[in-house]
């Protein structure tokens, strides 16, 4: 057995690129092998898998948990960013086991691809609704300011019932869940607990009703608020980064083009078979990582020992962009029981706009050179946004 080699560059640091420009730290690990430490933000070390045959088996290992009761010790749970113990607060993100069963049971059938299916044609009128209230106030419009985060966020409210008059706190309890300030944290956390408690009054039909009727009867109202936020935050923040980058890519895609209609018919067929988003989402996946994992016992990956609480990362970008991955499909959603509730919610999510901006705005343009646009990288496990997306929708 022998020890993974370490890192010499900081894969969690604050970055600010072009939307071209790949982060640094992902070939660099790839090229010290299948499992590799680096520094971790809280301190110690964290062992992170870089190899997609290695990934499967640490997101199936019955050994590598998702509980931070199994954080390293010295970790101060809150500049580490960790969530409750799954023993004070059951979640999808921090169970395992039987119990995360119990509560996928619960989640699966209210979003199955039929289900989300079902719901379309409303996602569509909300993309609709929001880029047609932009465009009228004419001229450039930074789509990262004021559409990336409202859309997704009015899309989940509307599916599990939060009244779409809560849209604007919901922005902002998500804004705060950014700030190194626990008192801001706290607040944003109580706005979400109004978010759900809303949702659960009486009257309200969406999903998150149902969803209280399908957990253990033993949840307490907090405990199913905080499940609510889980889906409202995930569903936001990844959906929100993703949104940039595609919407930039559909944007430059006939831009110039000497054979327009060639052009157009090509960006179409990809649009057509979701092949434009899941392409976006390999190059740009919203978690570059996975969320932390750790070890339960001591265990042994691929010839090294890791010893009990220890961190464990898969490289999710570095897997998906790896130029010599043979098989497998791309981690971008996550794989194994964990693997993500809303893939289909954020594809149908990502189709639509795609959809609506083309049909509904055939004039939006881009309206500064697309290698101008930036990305930045908020460090940590988190992934990169574009800082500013500024088009015209009406040419
Ligand atoms: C493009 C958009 C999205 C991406 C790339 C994404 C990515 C991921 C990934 C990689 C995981 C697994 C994390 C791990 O194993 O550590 C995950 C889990 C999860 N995602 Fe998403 N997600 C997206 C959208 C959404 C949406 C819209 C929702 C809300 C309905 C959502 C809810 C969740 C939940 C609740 C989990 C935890 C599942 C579990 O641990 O059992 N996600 N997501």
């Amino acid at each position: 057995m022998f020890n993974a080699p370490h890192a010499g560059i900081d894969p969690f640091a604050v970055t600010v690129r072009g939307i071209g420009e790949a982060h640094p730290a992902h070939a660099a690990l790839r090229a010290l092998g299948p499992i590799v430490r680096a520094d971790a933000p809280a301190g110690g070390q964290v062992w992170i898998v870089t190899d997609y045959a290695l990934a499967r088996e640490v997101l199936t290992h019955p050994g590598i948990v998702k509980d931070p009761a199994y954080a390293p010790v010295e970790w101060d749970p809150r500049t580490a960013g960790l969530e409750p113990a799954a023993a004070a607060q059951p979640s999808l993100t921090t169970l395992d086991g039987a119990a995360h069963e119990a509560l996928r049971r619960a989640h699966a059938p209210l979003f199955t691809a039929r289900r989300m299916h079902d719901y379309s044609a409303r996602i569509t009128t909300i993309a609709r609704e929001l880029l047609t209230g932009l465009a009228a106030a004419g001229g450039t419009v930074d789509l990262m300011a004021d559409f990336a985060t409202r859309f997704p966020l009015s899309v989940v409210c509307d599916l599990l019932g939060v009244p779409l008059d809560r849209v604007d706190q919901a922005i902002v309890a998500c804004r705060r869940m950014y700030s190194d300030n626990p008192e801001e944290v706290g607040m944003a956390m109580a706005m979400f607990a109004e978010l759900a408690a809303a949702a659960l009054q009486g009257g309200r039909d969406g999903l998150a009703v149902e969803l209280r009727e399908r957990v253990p009867d033993e949840l307490t109202d907090a405990q199913v608020h905080y499940l609510l936020f889980t889906l409202i935050y995930a569903g936001q923040l990844t959906t929100d980064a993703a949104l940039g980058f595609l919407l930039a890519y559909v944007l430059d895609a006939d831009r110039d083009r000497a054979d327009r209609d060639r052009a157009d018919r090509d960006i179409s067929d990809r649009i057509a078979t979701g092949e434009l988003v899941l392409d976006a989402l390999r190059r740009h996946p919203p978690a570059p990582f996975t969320l932390w994992r750790f070890t339960a016992t001591d265990i042994e990956l691929a010839g090294v020992r890791l010893p009990a609480r220890s961190p464990v990362l898969v490289d999710i970008q570095g897997i998906n962009t790896d130029p010599g991955r043979s098989s497998g499909p791309d981690l971008t959603f996550g794989a194994g029981p964990h693997y993500c509730t809303g893939a289909q919610l954020a594809q149908l999510e990502l189709g639509a706009i795609v959809d609506v901006l083309r049909n509904d705005f055939p004039g939006a343009r881009l309206a500064v050179p697309f290698a101008e646009l930036r990305q930045v990288g908020v460090g940590g496990i988190q992934g990169s946004r574009l800082t500013a997306l500024p088009i015209t929708l009406r040419g």
